[in-house]
């Protein structure tokens, strides 16, 4: 049973009201294996109609969660059964599509093991990072209000704060303001903590659950080797850090060293660190701002840098159909678009079932957006050559992304932007399987 309602959690930093599932922030992680048939009942306490979609799995159309498109929504003290095989193994997460909704605190781990997996390592970490404002005197639906309506970015509330920038990003960093940033739940001061135990190999499974916030991840002086994105292997690649856009994860193992080091989420173009501790034994953390500039180099980007493993580089193939994305916005208001259009669920992009169907999105504004795609994991095409199997891939501003995938799932799929205040402003389209 997956409870939707309204209730207060304590951030360390603050105690918030907004809404949860289960009380708990994050959501109690769901663990399966591959294969199996996931069942659970979504129970609606919230005061609105909610769905939840489970991000990142090739799933049955009809349990996707996209009101309007793949079901009707859950009105207010009314359930739902969704029930549906798991095809792949790997890191995953669930949260509502309607609205601004996965901005509040309604988000959790969706967690796949492989039966066939060695798992070269000892102990797990799931981390969640998430931008959170709700309950500290704003709440995302006012917030994508007044996006809407002043037609700008930067909520700065009239402190005359600069828009958030990054060089890494290409550009604007946000177009939201948060007071708190989390992991699992907790601001900095109030971290979480793991224990462990030194020379143990810990794998973590890292997710961006923010609305508006890339995190900038890694634990300072401890070299992490990258091993997945969006539940997918990749060749194994050692980093100091890694950026993680909206939407996306990244598995990663690290060796524990003797002393507590904190697994830090840097958010990227905005003043805020987060962290989760690992804790080999007594003593204290490091201050957070110090440790943060070891992570102050030049991530890895997992579209970029981070190829497919061998065996999931899709057979090559030209593709049966190129269909452009032109990324567009914000203006005349708050306005981002697809094509030249706000969401239409009736004027997609069409796909017959067994094409190789590349999508090519092309970033025609000032700020990135990680575009994600429902039902499908898509092949990245890299500058040289294959790159990593993904759903959520960060399009950097003025610049063109290919992904090519197989349409092997009909239905219809919800494609868009992770951020949700662009999602809900218009940027998002539906790849709609035609006869
Ligand atoms: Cu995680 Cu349509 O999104
Ligand atoms: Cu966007």
């Amino acid at each position: 049973m997956l409870n939707a309602a309204p209730g207060e959690v304590d951030l360390g930093a603050a105690r918030v009201a907004t809404w949860t599932y289960g009380g708990e922030l994050p959501g109690r992680e769901i663990r399966v294996r591959r294969g199996d048939l996931l069942r659970v009942r979504l129970d609606n306490r919230l005061p609105r109609p909610t769905t939840v979609h489970w991000h990142g799995l090739a799933l049955r159309n009809d349990m996707d969660g996209v009101p309007g498109l793949t079901q009707p929504e859950v009105a207010p003290g009314a359930g739902f059964d969704y029930a549906f095989t798991v095809p792949d193994a790997g890191t995953y997460w669930f949260h509502p599509h309607v609205g601004v909704q996965l901005d509040r605190g309604l988000y959790a781990p969706l967690i796949v093991e492989d039966p066939d997996e060695p798992g070269d390592y000892d102990q797990e970490l799931v981390v969640v990072f998430d931008d959170w404002l709700d309950g500290t005197g704003r709440d995302p639906d006012q917030t994508l209000g007044d996006l809407l309506a002043s037609g700008m970015g930067g909520m700065d509330m009239g402190g005359g704060m600069a828009m958030p920038r990054s060089d890494l990003l290409g550009g604007d960093a946000g177009d939201v303001t948060y007071p708190y940033f989390l992991a699992n739940g907790r601001t900095a001061d109030a971290a979480r903590t793991l224990d462990v135990r030194p020379g143990q190999r810990v794998r973590l499974r890292m997710i961006n659950a923010s609305g508006d916030t890339a995190f900038r991840v890694g634990v300072p002086g401890t070299p992490m080797t990258l091993t997945h994105t969006d539940g997918f292997p990749v060749v194994p690649t050692a980093a100091d850090a890694v950026l993680l856009g909206m939407g996306e994860c990244v598995d990663a193992v690290v060796e524990v060293p003797d002393a507590v080091v904190p697994l830090l989420g840097l958010a990227e173009g905005k003043d805020g660190i987060t962290q989760v501790l690992l804790r080999p034994g007594p003593g204290a953390a490091p201050d957070v701002v110090a440790a943060a500039a070891a992570l102050r180099g030049s991530p890895v980007t997992p579209v970029n840098d981070l190829p497919a493993a061998e065996s999931l580089v899709l057979p090559g193939r030209e593709p049966d159909v190129v269909h452009p994305m032109t990324l567009g916005g914000p203006e005349p208001g708050y306005t981002w678009t697809i094509n030249g259009r706000t969401y239409d669920p009736t004027a997609g992009v069409p796909v017959r079932e067994g094409q190789r169907v590349r999508l090519r999105f092309e970033n025609t504004t000032t700020m990135f957006h990680p575009m994600h795609l429902h039902g499908h994991t898509f092949q990245v095409r890299g500058a040289a050559g294959a790159g990593p199997r993904k759903d959520t891939a960060t399009v950097l501003p003025g610049q063109a992304l290919e992904v090519d995938f197989d349409a092997d799932n009909a239905g219809q799929w919800l494609t868009h932007c992770h951020n949700v205040y662009h999602g809900e402003a218009g940027m998002m389209t539906v790849v709609s399987y035609v006869e």
